[in-house]
């Protein structure tokens, strides 16, 4: 056996493994304190372990199905080493090498038959799961279509068969397919609701198609899971599920126009100014531009801007900094003066439903 330095090969290697041993066992409390903030990431409405749809419900079965295989396989591997580790270490009055074995047909066809069962049980259903997953329910009669626009950072959506176009909060009714085509008006967005499923690009110039379906009512958080800009991860929205009649007496409240409930001269004064300024970006009841979200029942949302809590306060912080609220969002700070604000604040919250 050739030398080095004095030492044998076997010697050196050894030395240089433990070398590398030292280096790596200095990482692992990180990489254990690491772990474990992670598992504390996430919000439990923003889970895809829990599903309320059939869709999500397809999804987790096959993460469940393709980690309980890799769980499978990483017990059998892991009681194989420790056994054979074990089995056949080195004892203390065996000198010499151990006989050589080279070669076994028969372990050589267990270890390549097994994983390809294993892939077959994995593809099956991964495959059928697929095409049923992108199917496309345009055509069918029960099915409600959505577009969905995504733009930094809101997202638009508009019914193409019910004349209805809304922003941030999207009604569904329960038990029904929704077909959506996914579409951007800027950059590469995703559209994500990880308790209904998901997730799908939102590409400019392009239309993915996807469709989900909720079980229950319910207010199921949705997101945009494509790094988009300075104000991606305050790219929320809600999808609010409601039962087949709830949903029906929403299109027909949608369609009306709303009932004049601005009389109040602060209210009439924010209209004034809305009508003088933000119109060329914001559309209520048809007028306006397109620019930003449709705000024709903005009174009726949960959230201001898809990420605070609906009310006078929050969108007087909107109005007076939406930069601060929502970095790099296309909504310019427009250094209101607080007459404008508090005229604004009325007139928005009165446009309801
Ligand atoms: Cu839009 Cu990230």
């Amino acid at each position: 056996m050739g030398t080095h330095e004095g030492k044998s090969i076997k010697e050196a290697g050894f030395e240089c493994l433990m070398i590398q041993w030292q280096h790596v066992k200095r990482l692992i409390p990180l990489i254990g304190v690491m772990m474990l903030t992670l598992t504390g990431c996430g919000k439990p409405y923003l889970s895809a372990l829990d599903p309320k749809g059939p869709v999500a419900e397809m999804q987790l079965s096959l993460i469940k199905l393709s980690l309980y295989i890799m769980i499978g396989v990483v017990l059998v591997v892991a009681i194989i080493f420790t056994y054979v580790l074990i089995r056949y270490r080195k004892r203390p009055n065996q000198d010499g090498i151990p006989e050589q074995v080279e070669g076994s047909a028969k372990l050589e066809i267990l270890w390549t038959v097994i994983p390809i069962i294993l892939l077959i049980i994995l593809a099956v259903p991964m495959v059928s799961q697929t095409f049923t997953l992108a199917k496309d329910y345009s055509g069918e009669s029960d099915t409600v279509r959505v577009k969905v626009i995504a733009h930094q950072f809101w997202w638009e959506f508009e019914y193409p068969d019910l004349g209805i176009k809304t922003a941030q909060e999207l009604y569904i009714p329960t038990g029904k397919k929704i077909q959506f085509e996914i579409t951007s008006a800027d950059v590469i967005h995703a559209f994500w609701v990880p308790a209904l499923g998901g997730k799908i690009d939102a590409n400019p110039g392009m239309v993915n198609k996807m469709w989900l379906e909720a079980d229950e009512p319910g207010v199921y958080q949705g997101r945009c899971a494509e790094l988009c800009g300075a104000s991606h991860a305050l790219m929320d929205f809600s999808v609010i599920a409601v039962s087949s009649g709830e949903f029906e007496d929403w299109v027909k409240e949608m369609k009306t126009p709303p009932t004049e409930t601005v009389d109040a001269d602060l209210a009439k004064q924010g209209e004034e100014f809305f009508n003088q300024s933000c119109i060329t970006c914001h559309a209520v009841n048809g007028t306006g531009g397109n620019f930003g979200p449709d705000l024709s029942t903005f009174g009726d949302r949960q959230k201001i801007a898809g990420i605070l809590e609906f009310n006078e306060e929050n969108l007087e912080r909107w109005l007076k900094d939406p930069q601060g609220v929502k970095p790099g969002n296309k909504m310019p700070n427009l250094n209101l003066n607080d007459e404008q604000i508090s005229g604004l604040v009325e007139y928005l919250v009165n446009l309801k439903r």
